[in-house]
């Protein structure tokens, strides 16, 4: 993985510096992308039912739990204790529990205890996805599915994939400028604030490394899905824009199935 030339100022993953803002940018109902695609397709391929029970991976201030039937147990876990505390004061079912913990380090969870496991937009913040991978198989039962929504890992790879409009052929394309090589890229939360600006990480691995990893933990692929924003643009650009938008999907969902 490449280093970077001048120290960072956290090395931790955790988005407690950020979880203020992210909290209010979420919010009660979840920001734009969990409402309008993330959420409403997530829940279709889980399909939850009374015999189901989910652990949500990274979760955040909760947004799945406040979405899922009220009947399954869940359990979220996050490595902010912010972010867990807002999760809790959303949260007042009395099958939903939370637990302040760290994904690098082993988890002191039953073996086998759920059917589903989550993780929403957070894979690309974990420094060593491949040792997740491994306790999320541990503690899924036999068969047990687990779901990963990321941002789509050919076209959204932060500093390195951009917009551009061919003015000849009328079209924006989306430029890759690297894809196959590992990259721990520093994401400024408020990027007006400069150097001001707290900070995150986001981990670069091109598709083929996240699906040796699930394999070498003891799942099948079972299905790919890539979602495309529904926004649609206003003014002279707005064909060209909701043409692009329908072309490069946002995110890719893998579901995962424990052998
Ligand atoms: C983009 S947020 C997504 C949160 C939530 N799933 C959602 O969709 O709102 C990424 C989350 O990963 C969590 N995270 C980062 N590193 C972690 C770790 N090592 N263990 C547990 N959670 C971690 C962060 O604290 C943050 O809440």
């Amino acid at each position: 993985m490449r280093s970077k030339p001048y120290p960072r100022k956290t090395t931790s993953t955790s988005w407690e510096p950020v979880s203020k803002w992210y909290s209010q940018s979420v919010g009660k109902d979840g920001h734009y992308y969990h409402q309008f695609v993330i959420l409403p397709k997530l829940l279709k391929l889980l399909n939850l039912n009374d015999n189901s029970s989910l652990v949500d991976l990274a979760c955040g201030q909760g947004i799945l739990a406040r979405h899922i039937p009220a009947k399954v147990p869940y359990l979220g876990i996050d490595i902010a204790p912010s972010l867990i505390a807002e999760a809790k004061r959303l949260d007042k079912n009395p099958q939903h529990n939370y637990l302040v913990g760290d994904l690098a380090k082993p988890l002191k969870l039953e073996k086998q205890a759920f059917t589903h496991a989550t993780m929403i937009l957070a894979l690309q913040n974990l420094a060593k996805p491949d040792s997740v991978f491994k306790q999320i198989a541990a503690i899924l039962q036999p068969n047990g599915m687990f779901a990963m929504v990321i941002n789509h890992p050919y076209f959204r790879i932060p500093r390195q994939s951009s917009w551009g409009v061919d003015e000849n052929k009328k079209i924006q394309y989306r430029r890759v400028d690297l894809y196959l090589s590992e990259q721990k890229i520093p994401i400024q939360a408020h990027p007006s604030e400069g150097v001001q600006s707290s900070e995150t990480w986001s981990f670069h691995y091109p598709l083929s490394t996240y699906i040796r990893w699930l394999n070498e933990a003891g799942f099948v692929i079972e299905l790919l899905e890539e979602w495309c924003s529904d926004k649609k643009s206003e003014g002279k650009m707005a064909k060209m824009e909701d043409r692009s938008r329908a072309e490069f999907p946002l995110f890719m969902t893998l579901i995962a199935r424990k052998k």
